[in-house]
């Protein structure tokens, strides 16, 4: 790969992708992060990273560039999809090791994202064969399909709704997995709260029918989150803690009637925290892990919920360097998180700020399997020399 250094602006009246940002205590030399992507490429059954997993994250690292490391279970019953890798294990914190370490060794910056799906399982994925949980027992519409352990496409099952005596457990676990990350050498941590997955199910209230202090009124439907953050937040310090959320978002299942009211509170309860940075998933592009999607005629999360937003704000979907800069330079989001087009140009930083064109991505290859579709995107150069 290219060594040559990216140039970056810093006396423009605007700033654009390549302008710096003070994200928590990093200093990072542009604004266009990797968004998080399952790859479903760990060990097997360890689930823990390997040396190819840290040579793709190596060859996307750049110097002061934020990497949001793909979706980590913070438990076993945390998983819904084969070769997904954890970060509950030993082995786990010390393939992570290696990941961060390629990362570091070219200057980049780290986050990890924690994980658990909730009822975005099948009980072939849980420890003993049972139900996977979620905050109530309702059951993704049987139009979406999953897939077992074994391969087989099935629908979803209905979920066991957690005890209340069990969600300190929960909460419990994304510390220890926070404490994980921190062993495994992270720079920071993203808490996932977006995509139908656990946290947003307790946060949405077609997802949660509790009746005791975790249900009802948007406040305790919050609570769940607010629990995670603190926990997480008292492992690393707020300002290296991220969090993700995909208010309009209709991925699993997923889906607020008025999603208004319960994102403008959850925003406002963050806001007196210090997080590092709030992520948001455009509703245009939500489900673009499933299918090519740009859903027409949805609000925008960066310019709805950035008046709101007291922090830094990242957001993802569907952009292009050009409209990147647009909305850095509008103020509507200080960073852009790249998701599909970051998989097939791994020094996707360079091509934009040299307008060199782009290598379409292969969806086929997104989710499991080995190099083919993962290591094996050229860069710019090794192309030109082709
Ligand atoms: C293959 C694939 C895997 C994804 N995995 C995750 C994930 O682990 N966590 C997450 O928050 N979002 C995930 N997403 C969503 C992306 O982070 C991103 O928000 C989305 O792809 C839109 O950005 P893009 O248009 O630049 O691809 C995934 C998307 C794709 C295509």
């Amino acid at each position: 790969m290219n060594t040559e250094k990216l140039e970056f602006h810093t006396g423009m009246n605007y700033p654009s992708l390549f302008s710096p940002l003070q994200i928590g205590p990093y200093q990072l030399k542009h604004r266009l992060a990797l968004a998080p992507l399952t790859r479903m490429r760990a060990e097997k059954p360890s689930l823990a990273p390997r040396p190819l997993n840290a040579e793709y994250y190596a060859q996307r690292a750049t110097p002061g560039g934020l990497l949001i490391a793909e979706a980590s279970p913070v438990m076993a019953t945390g998983y819904g999809s084969p070769g997904v890798p954890g970060i509950y294990t030993e082995q786990q914190i010390a393939g992570w090791r290696k990941v961060v370490d390629a990362v570091h060794a070219k200057g980049g910056v780290i986050f990890l994202q924690l994980w658990h799906v909730g009822r975005v399982s099948h009980s072939s994925f849980q420890p003993g064969g049972v139900l996977p949980v979620a905050p109530s027992a309702v059951t993704i519409p049987p139009d979406l399909k999953t897939g077992t352990a074994d391969g087989k496409a099935v629908t979803y099952e209905t979920p066991r709704a957690l005890e209340t005596s069990e969600i300190p457990d929960v909460v419990d676990a994304y510390r220890q997995a926070a404490k994980n990350a921190l062993a495994a050498g992270f720079d920071g941590v993203e808490i996932h709260g977006a995509n139908g997955y656990l946290i947003e199910q307790f946060l949405q209230s077609h997802t949660n029918l509790r009746t005791d202090q975790y249900g009802g009124g948007i406040e305790n439907r919050t609570r769940f989150l607010m629990e995670v953050t603190q926990a997480v937040i008292e492992v690393w310090g707020a300002s290296r803690v991220g969090l993700r959320l995909s208010p309009y978002g209709i991925a699993n299942g997923s889906g607020e009637p008025d999603p208004m009211p319960l994102y403008s509170h959850v925003v406002q309860s963050l806001n007196p925290l210090g997080l590092a940075y709030l992520h948001f998933i455009e509703p245009r592009s939500s489900g673009a892990g499933r299918a090519e999607v740009n859903h027409q005629n949805v609000p925008s999360a960066m310019v709805l919920f950035r008046p709101i937003w007291k922090g830094v704000l990242i957001t993802a979907g569907g952009f292009t360097g050009e409209t990147a800069n647009a909305a850095i330079a509008a103020g509507h989001a200080d960073a852009i998180a790249f998701g599909r087009i970051f998989i097939s140009n791994p020094d996707l930083p360079r091509r934009l700020q040299r307008g060199f064109p782009l290598t379409p991505y292969n969806r086929a290859t997104f989710y499991g399997g080995d190099v083919a579709g993962y290591t094996d995107y050229p860069a710019h150069d090794e192309l030109a020399q082709a």
